[in-house]
């Protein structure tokens, strides 16, 4: 996909781009709080269910925000991006490893907690820099 031709996936939608990723960070606490329940419930089904939810629209998530927003964002706040992407990799990471665990259903609440807290810090301050200057209208 040509992120210069084509118009991010927000903005096809017809969406204002901060309140649909604002929207995207609740369904993301939506579903890592059903993970939170499922883990402790033992259910192997709905736990690999809500698991491939979280993953694909997380994944999505962040895609959006470093090939469509962060290069344009990169210019005035480049301490800002670098943050940003250190998060990101640092969720990423919690993700594989969560994702392997709950294949092998050993998922555990404390690794689930764990991205739910790194996940709760990173989007208002996301939303406080990139989205803030996406609300400003760049
Ligand atoms: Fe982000
Ligand atoms: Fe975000």
């Amino acid at each position: 996909m040509d992120g210069l031709t084509t118009p991010p996936r927000h903005i096809e939608s017809g969406l204002r781009p901060a309140t649909h990723l604002r929207d995207e960070h609740e369904q993301l606490e939506r579903l890592l709080s059903q993970l939170s329940e499922y883990t402790d419930s033992c259910d192997a089904g709905r736990l690999q269910e809500t698991w491939s939810k979280l993953e694909n629209c997380l994944s999505s998530h962040l895609q959006t925000e470093e090939q469509q927003l962060l290069p344009s964002f990169l210019a005035s706040n480049p301490d800002e991006v670098r943050s940003i992407l250190t998060e990101h990799r640092r969720i990423r990471e919690l993700v594989a490893e969560l994702g392997v665990a709950v294949d092998l259903h050993t998922a555990r609440k404390d690794a689930v907690l764990r991205l739910v807290r790194l996940l709760r810090e990173h989007a208002p301050a996301e939303d406080r820099s990139l989205y803030g200057w996406l609300r400003q209208g760049r």
